[in-house]
């Protein structure tokens, strides 16, 4: 004869497998980290100042709300969207030479030339301009939310269905 499994369920006693430990659900994947709104409130500093000019170093940049500084070339400073065109995440990290989507792994070069797919196209620039100390932004609020990210069937979907 099989042993037969019993448990306490409830203070009762109950004949059978005993029931599951329940199982914690699955951690959700963080999203990708969005960087924070554009403000700069030093004192005289214009309105419309996204960064100080000392801030963005010479082959490099800065990420400021929905704007990527860069300064490829000293004193030269580019403007350029941070939503990727591959699948529209935020870029997020400027490093090696690059602005790096964490999502599928594109860089773009500073002026915001493709350097690595999967992403095919530049980034959209952004109206900067230099006013004394500061990179100011032209048309568009630097501050304004940044779109959520497209799903991964707009990789094979034309635009406009499906939500892509
Ligand atoms: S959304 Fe940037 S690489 Fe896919």
């Amino acid at each position: 004869m099989a042993a037969r499994q019993v448990s306490v369920r409830d203070g009762q006693l109950i004949a059978g497998p005993a029931p599951a430990p329940p199982v914690a659900p699955a951690a959700e994947e963080a999203p990708p980290a969005v960087p924070a709104p554009a403000t700069v409130t030093e004192p005289g500093a214009p309105d419309n100042a996204i960064a100080r000019t000392s801030d963005v170093p010479v082959g490099g940049g800065v990420i400021v709300g929905n704007t990527v500084v860069t300064q490829p070339n000293a004193g030269s400073f580019v403007g350029l969207s941070v939503v990727c065109t591959h699948l529209g995440c935020a870029v997020n990290d400027i490093s090696g030479g690059t602005i790096n989507c964490p999502c599928h792994g594109s860089k773009f070069n500073l002026d915001g030339s493709v350097a690595a797919g999967p992403a095919t196209r530049s980034l959209d620039g952004r109206e900067v301009s230099v006013q004394g100390d500061w990179v100011v932004s032209g048309a568009g609020d630097p501050s304004a939310p940044i779109p959520p990210p497209k799903p991964w069937w707009c990789e094979i979907i034309p635009p406009g269905c499906l939500g892509c």
